[in-house]
């Protein structure tokens, strides 16, 4: 299973390294690598004719020229539209992915988050196509399944049992029944809470339960340095590269500190 081997706390990459480069695109996923992520999240759902594409929105609206939702098009059409340009005119032409061309960029280099985003038609063969992908391409020991919606993860978990899965919970008093009891009812081996939700009694409750806590979406400094101190498991960040460097700064620091008491 992937988090015994994921190192902690997991630096994953969200949407790929998306503060350089337009999210959900091999540019993004391809550049999160190199800039050393422990792993990339990605945006999963699909196209009208069944294919598992990545990308965020429900509509191809703001990430390309075109206008519509994502479920309406044919995955020919997809692949064709500049879902690069919206976010810097050198990644002109950088099409919307497949899932099945990421896991052959680097399915077999990194570790990877597929969010199940099939918020808009919850009952598609979403879980059932991404399944098949894991299994064809043997990634079930590289792969979290997560999702805001508790289904989609019972339904894949059935599919891939070897597989974890993390619930996401959804910003502020919304995400109070996900964060709580209720929201165990789905078993989950990790829980995905925003950052402004995340306090150390939540860390302590769910690592007691022998649960891993992954924090979205970590982009400032303190809040990165706020949650190492807390000891949360992974973070999801759009800068892998600045969370790395607060990660070094922050076990020196530790280090520093262990070694005074010592003394
Ligand atoms: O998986 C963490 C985070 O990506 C969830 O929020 O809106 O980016 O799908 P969102």
């Amino acid at each position: 299973m992937l988090f015994d081997t994921l190192p902690r706390p997991a630096i994953i990459a969200h949407r790929g390294a998306s503060a350089y480069a337009p999210e959900n695109t091999l540019a993004a996923f391809k550049l999160a690598l190199q800039q050393g992520a422990d792993g990339i999240e990605l945006d999963a759902k699909l196209s009208a004719d069944g294919h598992v594409v990545v990308i965020h929105d429900q509509t191809v609206d703001r990430t390309t020229p075109f206008h519509g939702k994502v479920g309406d098009f044919r995955v020919s059409e997809l692949r064709k539209m500049d879902a690069g340009s919206h976010f810097d005119i050198t990644f002109k032409g950088e099409p919307i992915p497949t899932l099945e061309e990421v896991f052959k960029a680097v399915g077999q280099l990194t570790y990877i988050n597929v969010e199940l985003t099939n918020y808009a038609s919850p009952l598609d063969l979403l879980p059932e196509k991404v399944a098949e992908l894991v299994r064809h391409y043997k990634l079930s020991h590289r792969v979290v399944f997560s999702s805001f919606n508790p289904i989609a993860l019972l339904r894949i978990r059935h599919l891939i049992p070897e597989a974890p899965i993390g619930l996401l919970a959804f910003p502020g008093i919304k995400g109070g029944l996900a964060r709580s009891w209720p929201g165990r009812f789905v078993r989950y081996q990790s829980l995905h809470p925003e950052v402004k939700d995340t306090t150390i009694t939540l860390v302590n409750r769910l690592q007691r339960r022998g649960c891993w806590i992954f924090v979205y979406t970590v982009n400032r400094e303190d809040e990165m340095w706020r949650l190492f101190d807390m000891g949360v498991d992974g973070i999801f960040t759009d800068d892998p590269l600045l969370a790395q460097k607060i990660l070094k700064q922050y076990r020196r620091k530790a280090s520093q500190s262990r070694e005074e008491i010592s003394r």
